[in-house]
């Protein structure tokens, strides 16, 4: 009854920001993400015959807004188990937590996996995406590794490997400007910016088609075009937290710096672009060759307390041996 996983964060270049009106945490929009294999989430789940409740310990604290997302997820697997035992769970970062670097995506694509292995349930890999997805939107895209498309359709949850790591080796580069949890999480952010930003149905209304480039720049390993689409995609949904009420201003002036340094790189003909969710960290997506220089760059700028240099990664797993 018990298993340990291993989960990456990842990273969207056309973002989701905005729910459906329904149940079940459904996206707005679809999107595409990168897996971040250089920072991992690791967690244990451990079921006990006859225990009430869970507990759950994040980086060794307890919070109760995580503990009930994640009992709400683990009631979902205990009905697929026909279970009622209570589970302990123990998960663990390397990278900081709750700071816009997607900790919830990787956290519950490892809570799922641990979950499901310790139950030894073997579900469809959409109904795992879909019990993923009320954790965290973001989460079923950490299911799987490389570039991964998650679509939206109906009421479904639908996720696509479009590159394994191999394919298309692509370098991440993440400027940490800051290291303390965020004011305002995604979900609430979201809620507000639905609810009050003007420009919330435009961001909608022009998602399909950024998707359906982004989708084939990354078909055609076209650097040039992502770069452009994933830059605008990044700075729309910020037009859109920043006409927020209140505003959902998460940039720190280092990571204006920082997108402004890259956006000099890549005018000197440097292959990398940005990218920054909802938090003040930037993240460089480098061609390989590009990736010393840009870490070298960003590591020079005032307020970059800590440079994180990632390959692509594989999906959630049990862990192995040797992981
Ligand atoms: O998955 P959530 O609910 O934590 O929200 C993710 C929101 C963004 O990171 C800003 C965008 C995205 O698509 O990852």
């Amino acid at each position: 009854m018990q298993a340990v996983a291993i989960a990456h964060p990842n990273v969207a270049l056309i973002k989701y920001w905005g729910k459906r009106a329904i149940a079940g945490n459904l996206p707005a929009t679809g999107s595409l993400s990168l897996v971040l294999g250089g920072l991992s989430t690791e967690t244990l789940v451990r079921f006990e015959a006859g225990r009430q409740g869970d507990r759950v310990l994040l980086d060794d604290r307890e919070d109760a807004e995580t503990s009930a997302r994640v009992t709400a997820c683990l009631d979902l697997l205990r009905r697929e188990a026909g279970v009622q035992d209570g589970a302990v769970v123990e998960s663990r970062n390397d990278f900081p937590t709750g700071a816009g670097l997607a900790s919830s995506a990787s956290g519950f694509a490892a809570l799922l996996v641990a979950a499901a292995g310790a139950l030894g349930l073997r579900l469809p890999a959409a109904r795992l995406a879909e019990i993923a997805r009320t954790g965290s939107g973001s989460a079923a895209r950490s299911l799987l590794g490389g570039i991964v498309l998650l679509n939206n359709r109906d009421a479904t949850t639908d996720c696509t490997q479009l590159a394994a790591p191999a394919d298309w080796p692509l370098e991440i580069v993440v400027a940490v400007t800051a290291t303390g949890q965020k004011a305002i999480s995604s979900r609430q952010g979201m809620a507000m910016s639905e609810q009050t930003s003007p420009y919330y149905p435009a961001w909608v209304d022009s998602h399909a088609a950024d998707l359906e480039a982004g989708v084939a720049a990354v078909r055609n390993r076209d650097f040039r075009s992502l770069a452009e689409l994933a830059e605008h995609n990044c700075l729309k949904m910020h037009a859109v937290m920043l006409s927020t009420r209140p505003p959902l201003i998460y940039w720190t002036p280092a990571t204006l710096a920082c997108l402004q340094r890259v956006r000099a790189l890549r005018a000197g003909g440097l292959p990398v672009f940005f990218t920054i969710d909802a938090g003040p960290q930037l993240k460089a997506v480098c061609l390989p060759e590009a990736a010393d220089e840009v870490a070298a760059e960003l590591s020079a700028i005032d307020g970059v307390c800590q440079v994180l240099r990632s390959p692509l990664g594989a999906g959630a797993r049990l862990r192995a041996n040797g992981d």
